[in-house]
């Protein structure tokens, strides 16, 4: 399949910020919030293969899930790890051979649109390695242990990473294999670590991360939105 693409799905977290929930399974808008990268995937004309990735022992629910959805792209799926990069580890495991590009999504962030997967996929394919981001909006500090601020970084330099990251597939099993197994940031910098160049590209505001409680109405709110606007993205034809 030269050429093709693979999204990997990675929601097999604890949720601890949460509450200790398994977040991909949480309702918003009464569907599981996994529903809503899984529909983003299928619905992309740049998405080949999808692999899920959940808490081993949920693994059949999540089966389940996918076959309710009527999903026909998803190739895998398959249990996670402790860490964040252990679940893309399984996912890559798991992924079919020879995609060219491979996407990773955190599933805690379902306002993922098309557009966004779109320009992932380009990115990958002229700069190697991508990552979606915006700019930051507030000043940063940086602090030591005692709260005494160290640095004011220039702003206009700084940017939040988003998810999907996207990658040349070998380059990305790559920098799994070989970047120091302490680093458990995202998979850009694990690229990073191998002194590989990694681009950023345009990510969404909207795309934000379901990390506490108070994530979900934000969220909720998104959705409800993209409803609205973009009737083609929730399953051509229903
Ligand atoms: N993730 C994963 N496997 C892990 C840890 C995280 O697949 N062992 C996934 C999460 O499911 C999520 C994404 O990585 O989609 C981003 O992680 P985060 O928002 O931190 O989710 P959790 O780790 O579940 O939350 P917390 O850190 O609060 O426990
Ligand atoms: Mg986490």
């Amino acid at each position: 399949m030269a050429g093709g693409t693979t999204g990997i799905i990675v929601a097999a977290g604890s949720g601890e910020r949460m509450g200790g929930i398994q977040k991909a399974f949480h309702l918003l808008l009464g569907d599981e919030m996994a529903a809503y990268s899984l529909r983003a995937m299928e619905a992309s004309q740049d998405i080949d293969h999808i692999v899920l990735v959940v808490a081993s022992d949920s693994v059949e629910k999540a089966k389940l899930l996918v076959s309710e959805m009527g999903l026909c792209k998803v190739s895998a799926v398959c249990g996670g790890g402790a860490t964040r990069r252990e679940s893309v580890l399984a996912g890559l495991h798991a992924a079919p051979d020879g995609s060219e590009i491979t996407l990773v999504h955190d599933g805690a962030r379902p306002c993922v649109t098309g557009e966004l997967i779109a320009r992932g996929v380009a990115a990958a394919r002229e700069h190697d390695a991508a990552v979606p981001a915006v700019p930051v909006q507030d000043t940063i500090k940086e602090a030591g242990q005692d709260r005494r601020v160290v640095a004011t970084p220039d702003r206009s330099r700084l940017y939040a990473a988003q998810t999907p990251q996207a990658f040349r597939t070998e380059l990305l099993e790559r920098a799994h294999a070989e970047a120091p197994a302490d680093l458990v940031l995202d998979d850009a910098s694990l690229v990073e670590a191998l002194g590989e160049p990694v681009h950023l590209f345009e990510g969404d505001a909207g795309n934000i991360k379901v990390t506490t409680p108070a994530d979900v109405a934000i969220v909720e709110a998104i959705l409800r939105q993209h409803d609205n606007s973009a009737p083609d993205e929730q399953g051509a034809g229903s």
